[in-house]
């Protein structure tokens, strides 16, 4: 089976990068992870690759005069290992609308909500403020505004009576960590099609459960 050559793009702790390389442990996943990719030399996740065997890179955007010359530095590390497609996860620098374009239905990214409600930073503040009983988790494919683009995989997450922004992160990062995975095994699988910038899956199983909350 050829595997697809994926980089992730990581600013920090890493758990996003940590279950992808956990997925792609197994011979059987269709993705492998060639480069680990991070702006801020110190991110924790930079541990999980080594740990895993998977090259790493800094590309320190502070080194950089302009994003266009940060993003070129990243895609000569990218080029020389080799990538298909690349996975944002807690990678914290916006990217051109010029890198967006070169990647475009290659590239996919997590973010801890519903989208598209609650894009952008301070997700779980603003998701207890407006006092939703469900949030959760979405992949998408990256379009140039932040946190758009074509849905892939979304989870749903209860808010529970008491939770915290801590509590609540917690509770999705655990959904995240079983939507990322799914959602580049899906693409690796060239089971997703884009039709109107809404994602048709081939032989996708919908959940044929409705959840309330409160339960009734
Ligand atoms: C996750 O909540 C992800 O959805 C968001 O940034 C966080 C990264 O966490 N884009 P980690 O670095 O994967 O642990």
């Amino acid at each position: 089976m050829k595997r697809l050559r994926v980089a992730v793009l990581i600013s920090g702790r890493g758990s996003n990068l940590r279950a992808l390389l956990e997925a792609a442990a197994s011979p059987a996943y269709p993705a492998e992870i060639t480069l680990v990719l991070s702006n801020r030399r110190g991110a924790g996740g930079l541990a999980h690759a080594r740990r895993a065997d998977v090259p790493t890179a800094v590309v320190d955007h502070t080194a950089f005069a302009d994003r266009a010359a940060f993003e070129r530095a990243m895609e000569a590390e990218i080029a020389a290992a080799g990538v298909e497609a690349i996975c944002l996860a807690g990678f914290m620098r916006r990217l051109t609308a010029g890198f967006v374009e070169r990647w475009r239905d290659r590239m996919i990214n997590i973010h801890p909500s519903l989208l598209p409600a609650f894009a952008g930073l301070d997700t779980h503040r603003r998701a207890l403020e407006a006092g939703v009983r469900f949030t959760g988790c979405s992949v998408h494919f990256v379009r140039t505004e932040v946190d758009s683009g074509p849905i892939i995989v979304q989870a749903t997450v209860p808010v529970l009576p008491g939770d915290d922004e801590e509590r609540l992160a917690a509770r999705v990062l655990t959904a995240e960590h079983r939507c990322y995975p799914l959602a580049l095994r899906l693409l690796a699988e060239g089971r997703l099609t884009i039709v109107g910038e809404r994602v048709e899956i081939s032989d996708g199983r919908a959940p044929d459960t409705v959840a309330i909350n409160p339960m009734p």
